[in-house]
């Protein structure tokens, strides 16, 4: 195997089969026990109740051998695939030879450091540093958070609106959706929020980026009801993801980035979502061709599914000394292993023009959608991220309607998931793998559904 095998041979199937009820009988077992075992936090299963059996490229099996067509991929991990072989014959080598080795250098650890970097935003590559802590995409976040206190000397944090970076007390208090926060504050004090961009909310998007613009200024120079001086940093996420596919407008991130520096503000761009090729570029801070002073990954980052994350910095930023930022799992090995192979076989197979290659045709087809379906209001998104906002004549947002059409899309072997603080935003970000003719049968599933949905409910 030089590079692994080409993306259209890593699939169950080119098309979903479904011969069971959803959820089939061994699922609904399995469901079952899990939720008189687990706790009451499990979500997923509650909007696609399923028991997973196997997963090869963009295709899921059930233990009912159901076969869907992913457009999911984990919210964003699996870019290269479910159980991409290239990828996992790597991870099981280094797990035969050793998994855990906190931070001692292993060859390993050290390729996947210099692939990081080789990809890493604008003028990072050379000069990069690179933090790891615990294994998921918080971990990293609340790394940055350390990091930019640190190195300013200053407490203030900012996020945006809506913005969503983990589920850990920093990362929670930077993120701008009150539901998750509301039954655990206080949170971090001296946090401030300021309005992310959203083009549809505005007459134009300039308007819109003058707006958050107005309030950034204000912010980061200290010249705010939120703080009387600069803050420490300023976290943005160069697409919204969770919050509803919001894709800013151009100029968005320079315009952070020349403002940031002007008051020696860190930029944290949170690419754990958009990064590792899933818009086109290995990050999506490339497309607005800046160099963050610190970027956050996790999800894709592992490769094979396997939980890694990451806080890649500018050099000079790396003022702090040993265990500054600590933990017992400080890189997985397999996962880094991993993560230098889903490198390669992006690269090998030029899975970036791809992602936007397939990106065009999703909303190409969804477009085409909502000429038949006034209820379909915008579709929006960069490369394999994706998304479709329906909302009612009134312009209230129809999450129940998003909500059925997951189901129905399920029924009929296509997993979708959704977005936004309403929930009324259909999210598709499947692998970067799809074939052509998964993605036509994946539009082709979505596209009945939508019809037969808006018919039914007449809406
Ligand atoms: C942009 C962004 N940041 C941070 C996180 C948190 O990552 P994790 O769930 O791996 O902790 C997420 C998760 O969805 C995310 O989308």
């Amino acid at each position: 195997m030089s590079t692994g095998p080409p993306p259209e041979e890593l699939h169950f199937s080119q098309r979903p089969t479904v011969t069971e009820p959803i959820p089939g009988p061994r699922s609904s077992d399995l469901l079952d026990e899990q939720a008189a075992k687990e706790a009451s936090t499990v979500a997923y299963p509650l909007s696609l109740p399923i028991a997973i059996d196997s997963a090869r490229g963009a295709t899921i099996e059930d233990v009912d051998g159901n076969v869907y067509l992913d457009f999911a991929a984990g919210i964003g991990v699996a870019n290269v695939g479910h159980s991409n072989p290239y990828v996992l014959e790597a991870a099981q080598e280094q797990l035969g030879a050793v998994a855990h080795t906190i931070d001692f250098p292993t060859e390993a650890r050290l390729e996947f450091i210099d692939a990081l970097d080789s990809i890493a935003p604008g003028t990072l590559p050379g000069n990069s540093r690179v933090a790891f802590g615990g294994p998921t995409g918080t971990n990293a976040i609340e790394a940055s958070i350390k990091l930019a206190k640190y190195n300013t000397g200053r407490n203030g944090i900012v996020g945006f609106d809506r913005g969503y970076h983990g589920g850990t007390m920093g990362a929670l208090s930077l993120s701008g959706w009150s539901s998750y926060k509301s039954d655990y504050t206080p949170l971090l004090p001296d946090v401030a929020h300021v309005p992310y961009p959203r083009p549809n909310e505005y007459e134009t998007s300039e308007a819109a980026l003058e707006a958050s613009l107005e309030e950034v200024r204000a912010v980061v120079s200290g010249r705010s009801e939120d703080f009387e001086t600069p803050p420490a940093g300023l976290w943005v996420e160069p697409i919204q993801g969770s919050g509803g596919v919001v894709v800013p407008p151009d100029g968005f991130l320079q315009e952070l980035a020349e403002i940031t520096a002007r008051h020696d503000v860190l930029l944290i761009v949170d690419e754990i979502q958009t990064g590792m090729g899933r818009t086109g570029e290995w990050f999506a801070s490339d497309h607005a061709d800046i160099t963050p002073d610190a970027v956050t990954v996790g999800k894709a980052v592992g490769g094979a599914g396997l939980p890694l994350s990451a806080t890649v910095y500018r050099e000079e930023l790396d003022t702090w000394g040993p265990s500054a930022h600590a933990g017992t799992f400080r890189g997985h090995v397999p996962a880094m292993k991993a993560g230098s192979r889903a490198i390669e076989y992006i690269a090998a197979h030029d899975l970036l023009d791809r992602a936007t290659e397939l990106g065009a045709y999703l909303q190409d087809r969804l477009r085409e959608l909502k000429q038949q379906c006034p209820r379909l209001v915008d579709v929006r998104g960069r490369g394999l991220l994706v998304g479709a906002e329906f909302r009612d004549a009134d312009g209230a947002p129809l999450p129940d309607l998003v909500e059925s059409i997951q189901t129905r899309c399920l029924r009929r072997g296509l997993i979708v998931w959704t977005a936004g603080i309403e929930g009324h935003i259909l999210r598709l970000l499947p692998p970067l793998v799809l074939t052509d003719e998964q993605a036509h049968v994946g539009m082709d599933i979505l596209q009945d559904v939508v019809g037969t949905v808006t018919d039914e409910t007449g809406r």
